[in-house]
């Protein structure tokens, strides 16, 4: 059996999705237990089209989402093109078309996402997401399926790589923000309009999607305080230094008697602690619990092959449940309400 897929969008991540199915094709057809078919790609336009054919890649490039939704041998749509529309109204016409839908699509997730899962469920479809945090770090199964025996009580997170590329280079260099940004720029991690990226809104948008892997509950992007790097001065820096501090960008979630509360804020970290060493572009997503107690999770939390490898487990996931012919199982649950506490409760 072959299960066909359709990629939305042809950019870096799409790109990694090709080579793992191509590289690692024996595990992957195991694992799935079909062969993975890439069936149809959508590009924005012919002009996008013929330049991709020119560059040799051989795939049924379509322009118009309807030759994807209408074609009933794609099982699985792969929504890799990011920001809110088209992508929002593409994977709802997808979940309607009864298509299974895997995204990376963090803005669009943290401020649609219980929507869109309503959407499948009311499908009987599955929508997943494993690369939309920490992309290259395979840590929203790992929180619901790994600690299923035990309880967390806190998140902390290093979960945008710009930011904190930036911050080493002010702390390891004594930088200035405009020169961090500058540099940023020219390497091509912050994006054209660098905004979600240092005011913290992008970490904020995977602290409400931790929020309902780690704690069963989801909280709105609004009730996220968030507060990025932009006023950070080099004499904000060396007095961290001197107590023995680093400033990073750190993304907090914690449970308490009313709920949970979340923010992103520029935090001094103690010299020691585990986070503190996360570098460059680097996340890390530090949890604390009853039972496990400490734990880190550490990765590149963007990039091509690692988000592809996160896109290609959550298309294996969802091939696994096809083939059984079962229902397949939503990729995460909110058991309990939204609750917003207050960070003292
Ligand atoms: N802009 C994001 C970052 C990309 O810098 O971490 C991955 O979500």
């Amino acid at each position: 059996m072959t299960i066909k897929i359709a990629l939305l969008g042809f950019g870096t991540v799409a790109s990694g999705v090709p080579f793992l199915l191509r590289e690692n094709a024996e595990k992957i057809t195991t694992a799935a237990g079909s062969n993975i078919e890439i069936a149809k790609v959508l590009v924005r336009d012919d002009a996008e089209k013929n330049s991709l054919i020119e560059k040799g890649h051989q795939y049924n490039f379509v322009t118009s989402i309807d030759d994807i939704l209408t074609d009933s041998d794609i099982d699985i749509v792969i929504e890799l093109m990011g920001r809110i529309e088209p992508a929002k109204t593409f994977i709802t016409q997808a979940l309607q078309a009864k298509k299974h839908v895997v995204t990376a699509n963090k803005d669009l997730l943290a401020l649609h996402g219980a929507e869109l899962l309503a959407i499948a469920a009311e499908n009987d479809v599955a929508l997943y997401y494993e690369a939309a945090v920490a992309g290259g770090i395979p840590i929203l199964r790992t929180l619901v399926n790994s600690y299923q025996s035990d309880k967390i009580t806190k998140i902390l997170g290093v979960v945008n790589g710009t930011s904190n590329f930036m911050m080493t280079k002010m702390v390891d260099e004594g930088w200035t923000y405009d020169e961090a940004l500058a540099e940023a720029s020219r390497l091509g991690y912050a994006e054209s309009d660098p905004t979600n990226d240092v005011d913290g809104i992008d970490a904020a948008y995977k602290m409400v999607l931790l929020s309902q892997f780690a704690f069963g509950m989801t909280i709105n992007f609004d009730d996220v305080r968030h507060e990025g790097i932009r006023n950070i001065t080099p004499e904000d820096v060396d007095l961290a230094q001197k107590l023995g501090f680093v400033i990073k960008l750190v993304g907090e979630i914690v449970e308490r008697k009313s709920g949970i509360y979340a923010e992103v804020v520029p935090t001094f970290l103690p010299i020691e602690h585990q986070l503190a060493t996360v570098n460059g572009v680097m996340n890390a997503v530090f949890v604390e619990s009853i039972g496990i107690g400490e734990a880190m999770f550490y990765g590149p939390g963007a990039g091509q092959k690692p988000t592809a490898t996160s896109v290609v487990a959550d298309i294996i996931a969802l091939s696994q449940g096809i083939n059984k012919g079962e229902k397949l199982l939503p990729f995460n649950t909110f058991t309990r309400d939204t609750v917003y506490a207050q960070k003292e409760d």
